[in-house]
C-alpha cells in the first residue's frame, strides 16, 4: 500500500508552522522566509547550495510521490477563493508535476497546468481526499504539503505514515501551531532526530 508523507515542514521552537499576517506580500505572515532559510541554502533548492544533512533530508521530498494534498491557505493568500484568476503561488509550471488536491470549502473546476500538475479543489474529509489521491497516485505515494492546519487534520485523523518535521531554532511567538490536540502523537511512530550544523533539528515520526 502506498504510504502518505511529508517532507521538510518547518516549525518554530515554539510549534508554529507559519506566521501571523498571511498575504500575498507575505506568503508566511510575519515569519518572513525564516522557517525555511535552513532549505533555501541547499542543493535540492538552489544548484550552489550545500550538499549535506539538510540536502539529504531536503531532496526526500521529490522521489516516489504521486499526489499532493495541501490545504486552501498554502495554495493562496487569504481571499483567493474570490479571485477567479489565482492560479497559486508558483506559475504556469508548479513544482509538483503530479495531480494535486486542494482542500477548500469553495471548491472551482480543475486547473490544468503546466509539467504535469493538476489542481483539484476538493471539499472533503481528509480521509476522502486520501482515498481520491490515492487513486490518482497510482501506486506511488502521496505527500501532505500543509500548511499547518490541514498537517495537523491528517495527523489528528491518524493518516501519515512518514512525517519529517524540521525544528528551526527561532521563536514566532505567534501564527498558526502544528501541534495543538495531538497529545501524545509520538507513541504511534518511531521517532529519531538529527542534528544539524546549520541549527536546524530534523525530527522524523516513522509508522
Ligand atoms: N512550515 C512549512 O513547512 C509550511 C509548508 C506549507 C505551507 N506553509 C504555510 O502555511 C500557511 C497555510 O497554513 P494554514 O494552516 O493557514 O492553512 P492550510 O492548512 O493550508 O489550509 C487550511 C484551510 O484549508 C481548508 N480546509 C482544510 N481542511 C479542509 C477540509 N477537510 N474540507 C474543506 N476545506 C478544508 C480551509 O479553508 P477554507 O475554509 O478557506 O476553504 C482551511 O481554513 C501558509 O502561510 C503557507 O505558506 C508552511
Amino acid at each position: 500500500m502506498s504510504r502518505v508523507r511529508v517532507h521538510n515542514f518547518s516549525i518554530s521552537l515554539d510549534g508554529f508552522g507559519t506566521g501571523d499576517g498571511q498575504s500575498l506580500e507575505a506568503p508566511f505572515g510575519h515569519a518572513g522566509q525564516r522557517l525555511h532559510a535552513w532549505m533555501f541554502a541547499t542543493r535540492f533548492w538552489d544548484d550552489a547550495g550545500t550538499a549535506g544533512v539538510d540536502n539529504a533530508f531536503a531532496e526526500r521530498h521529490e522521489p516516489g510521490i504521486g499526489a499532493e494534498i495541501m490545504g486552501a491557505g498554502k495554495f493562496g493568500p487569504p481571499g483567493w477563493q474570490d479571485d477567479p484568476e489565482w492560479r497559486g503561488w508558483w506559475g504556469p509550471n508548479p513544482p509538483f508535476h503530479t495531480p494535486v488536491y486542494v482542500l477548500t470549502h469553495r471548491p472551482r473546476p480543475p486547473l490544468e497546468m503546466d509539467g504535469g500538475t493538476t489542481f483539484h479543489f476538493v471539499d472533503v474529509e481528509p480521509v476522502d481526499a486520501l482515498a481520491v489521491a490515492r487513486e490518482a497516485a497510482d501506486g506511488q505515494d502521496i505527500r501532505i504539503g500543509g500548511g499547518a492546519t490541514t498537517l495537523r487534520e491528517f495527523l489528528a485523523a491518524g493518516l501519515v505514515d512518514h512525517l519529517h518535521v524540521v525544528q528551526v531554532p527561532i521563536v514566532l511567538g505567534r501564527g498558526v501551531r502544528l501541534w495543538d490536540g495531538l497529545e501524545a502523537l509520538e507513541e504511534q511512530y518511531d521517532v529519531e532526530a538529527v542534528s544539524s550544523p546549520s541549527g536546524v533539528t530534523h525530527l522524523t515520526f516513522t509508522r
